[in-house]
């Protein structure tokens, strides 16, 4: 998979790319991720990626021109299968969209600043837009980071143990259920002792029943969905 990101802050978007799973998957050639500064698109000499809206009101507006000859020469490099832009009036993010977007081979993700792009942009370019929560990040970067993290983490051997997203929350739309390791007591707490009793099956069953009730307490929305 190739992720191409657009953004005018790339050193705010690095670090989450330079260690832990992410940082493996890229080493080992599962993901590559290039970052792409808009400003390296501007014409003039301010290299300015904004400008005021039209008809009036407070803030700035990022332009079409430096986004559309990024993307386009994106595009005329390889095909891509989504181009996506961060923004909180899109689509929230939720598991089975990272599921889809983590077989997909390249994507594009444009992360807005400011008050947002030109409504061109998106009319033209975007297939996708994603939001990562109804609350309003000061830019796209945050978000395209927890989308990528989200996405890269279930691409086919990027964790070591192949099972270990399956069993994340979310993925059958509920919450994971509890889990202990050692010490299997500490200051009188107790780890369930149905655990230490090698059945399996039992486990598993329990496993089951926590995670659904679990998802009743907290959150009854997602045993709604299909
Ligand atoms: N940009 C600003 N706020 C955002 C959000 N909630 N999700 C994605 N991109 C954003």
């Amino acid at each position: 998979m190739r992720i191409d990101i657009i953004t005018v802050l790339p050193e705010l978007l690095k670090s989450p790319f330079e260690a832990s799973i992410l940082k493996r998957a890229i080493e080992a050639k599962l993901v590559e991720v290039h970052f792409h500064n808009l400003r390296d698109y501007t014409s003039d000499n301010y290299k300015s990626i904004d400008d005021t809206q039209f008809g009036g009101g407070a803030g700035m507006v990022m332009m079409i021109e430096p986004i559309d000859k990024c993307i386009s020469a994106l595009k005329a490099e390889r095909d891509y299968d989504e181009i996506i832009y961060m923004t909180p009036d899109g689509e929230t993010l939720k598991q089975g969209m990272a599921n889809q977007l983590s077989l997909k081979e390249n994507i594009i993700i444009l992360c807005g600043h400011y008050k947002g792009v030109d409504q061109r942009v998106r009319d033209q370019f975007i297939t996708r837009e994603i939001s990562i929560g109804d609350y309003v990040l000061s830019g796209g970067e945050l978000g395209a980071a927890v989308l990528c993290d989200a996405v890269i983490r279930l691409i086919p051997g990027v964790l070591g143990n192949e099972t270990s997203a399956l069993t994340d929350s979310f993925q059958d739309n509920l919450l994971a259920p509890p889990i202990y390791t050692k010490p299997r007591e500490y200051k009188g707490w107790k780890v369930p002792e149905l655990l230490f009793s090698g059945n399996l099956p039992k486990i598993e069953k329990w496993r089951e029943e926590q995670a659904y009730l679990r998802t009743k307490e907290r959150r009854p929305d997602l045993l709604a969905e299909d």
